[in-house]
């Protein structure tokens, strides 16, 4: 077992959760042509059992073997898969559509780039960096997304949604980037 793994483990066996999908999800995943969609860090599963319920068929990868127990026996269409993203490069033009809720990993920005399939959809949200001092974010800078940095990272695709703003559903000046972008055939 890897630190990640440990630390989320204990986190998911004493935290709860939510299990409502994430706003960006609900509202831009119908985009997406149906198919195949990879959920990268999926956690709980919350997003991916929404994405599996919209018509298609989820890979759900996290390190976390207790946040993906929620999705076992979750259906056909619903493939959990506990792997560490550290070590795991996407399959080339596999997906239709990839999801990236709440977890940074630079190294995957090439990987996620070329496993869209052409006409396929990417939906990114993640820690930003902020200067507000009460602000909730992770204490590690690694894991916070520069100004800037999301917008420049998938410039090759084609981006129709992109914004850096506190998350309106919260009241602790948490920052988040969101990215939504279409890869042209
Ligand atoms: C803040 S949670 C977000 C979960 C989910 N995306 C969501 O929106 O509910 C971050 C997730 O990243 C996962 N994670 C952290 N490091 C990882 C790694 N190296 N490989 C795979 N998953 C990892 C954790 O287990 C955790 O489920």
């Amino acid at each position: 077992m890897n630190q990640d793994q440990r630390r989320w483990n204990e986190r998911y066996r004493n935290k709860r959760f939510s299990t409502e999908p994430a706003e960006i999800v609900t509202r831009f995943a119908g985009m997406a042509p149906k198919g195949r969609a990879l959920d990268l860090a999926a956690g709980n599963g919350r997003n991916s059992r929404f994405l599996s319920e919209a018509g298609f068929v989820v890979d759900a990868l996290d390190v976390s073997d207790i946040g993906l127990r929620t999705l076992a026996g979750a259906g056909p269409n619903l493939n959990p898969v506990c792997i560490d993203l550290d070590r795991f490069d996407i399959p080339a033009r596999r997906y239709s559509l990839i999801v990236n809720i709440r977890f940074l990993s630079r190294r995957m920005f090439p990987y996620i780039q070329e496993g869209l399939a052409p006409g396929g959809i990417l939906i990114f949200q993640s820690y930003l960096e902020t200067d507000h001092p009460d602000a909730a974010a992770p204490s590690c800078r690694d894991y916070l997304l520069r100004k800037n940095e999301l917008l420049h990272a998938f410039l090759p695709l084609w981006i129709i949604f992109y914004s850096e703003a506190e998350d309106p559903n919260r009241n602790d000046h948490y920052q988040q980037a969101s990215l939504v972008a279409v890869k042209t055939p």
